[in-house]
């Protein structure tokens, strides 16, 4: 009886021993202890005993049991505790790793020098106007005294989308559409996309203009000078030289165009300046009274002066950027150097 016993303590401890989990222990606990377990079956056995065995016997039975349901709870709490280690050490989490760095987006150079060329002109009493990309022949060109046989039109190689729509050549389309709704004083900043049938490495088939155009009672060429020497000092440099050359357009008269000492020699003589010094920037000139019969504009009473320069050009000059094409590749190498 009590070899009987001794085995049965045996067998389960050495069972304890090997479960390898919580489902396992579980099972061979309920095989011993539980309701029809061994141990169990055996207590229920006592009552056959003669009464002075039945004791003895008890004892030792009820001792084994308190026994072995010690050693089943102590397992089960060494393979909990061994799950949860096992758990916490899977779901690790380095706290001291330095973290992943989120790249922020940026304006992109062009617009970012559109911005400032629009601030410059605002200071200077210049209010913000646009107009349609895809724009008729009629503010392209027409109004613009440059009808359809002019030689002047050989100037831009224009992209038609049919004979009377067009991808707009130049900014200056907006001043017809403005002065058209109203009349003076208008005093508009234009800045936006054009197109063109031209690329190499200082062309783009679409780039980017700013137009002004003042006109009002009064307005001289004097006016066209202070404004576009204060600008080129605002946005260049104090001590930046510039000088009006004469040119033609077709809307204005007399025209001028606009060289700055260049930016990247000092105006000694170098490649981007084709060593002459200087570098043009924009075009301008007196509105030509032809343009205001389009506009229904008094050319007895009014006088005005419009001008127009190319963003990337401005922003290559600005920054020592070689290449047009630079501001189109998207390469973030380059775009966040700004
Ligand atoms: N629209 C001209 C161009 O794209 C630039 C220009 C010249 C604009 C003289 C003007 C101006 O407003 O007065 O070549």
């Amino acid at each position: 009886m009590e070899e009987e016993l001794n085995k049965l303590r045996a067998e389960t401890l050495d069972l304890i021993a090997r479960l390898p989990d919580e489902k396992s222990l579980a099972d061979a606990r309920t095989r011993v202890l539980g309701r029809k377990g061994h141990l169990t079956m055996y207590l229920r056995g006592l009552k056959e005993l003669s009464p002075e065995d039945r004791a003895s016997a008890g004892m030792l039975a009820n001792t084994l049991k308190a026994e072995l349901e010690l050693e089943f709870d102590k397992a089960r709490e060494a393979i909990e505790l061994k799950e949860e280690r096992r758990k916490l050490q899977s779901e690790f989490l380095d706290v001291t790793l330095s973290g992943r760095r989120l790249s922020m987006g940026k304006r992109h150079v062009l617009n970012r020098v559109r911005n400032e060329l629009v601030e410059v002109f605002a200071g200077l009493g210049f209010q913000l106007a646009e107009g349609p990309e895809v724009e008729l022949d009629y503010y392209n060109f027409e109004a613009l005294n440059t009808p359809r046989d002019h030689p002047a039109r050989d100037m831009q190689d224009t992209l038609y989308i049919s004979e009377n729509v067009l991808l707009r050549t130049q900014t200056s389309a907006v001043q017809i559409r403005v002065m058209e709704s109203q009349q003076p004083p208008v005093r508009i900043i234009c800045p936006g996309k054009v197109f063109r049938r031209d690329a190499d490495i200082t062309h783009s088939p679409m780039f980017m203009q700013v137009e002004g155009l003042w006109v009002d009672e009064g307005i001289s060429f004097a006016d066209l000078k202070g404004i576009l020497v204060a600008f080129v000092h605002e946005y260049f440099g104090q001590d930046v030289r510039l000088r009006f050359r004469p040119s033609f357009f077709p809307f204005t008269e007399p025209s001028a165009e606009v060289d700055i000492q260049c930016v990247i020699c000092g105006g000694s003589g170098c490649r981007t300046c084709s060593s002459t010094g200087w570098l043009e920037i924009l075009g301008s000139g007196m509105v030509d009274p032809e343009v205001y019969k389009f506009v229904n504009y008094d050319a007895e009473r009014y006088t005005g002066f419009a001008f127009g320069l190319g963003i990337e050009r401005v922003a290559m000059l600005k920054y020592g950027i070689p290449d047009i094409r630079a501001f189109y590749e998207n390469d973030v190498r380059f775009l966040n150097q700004f």
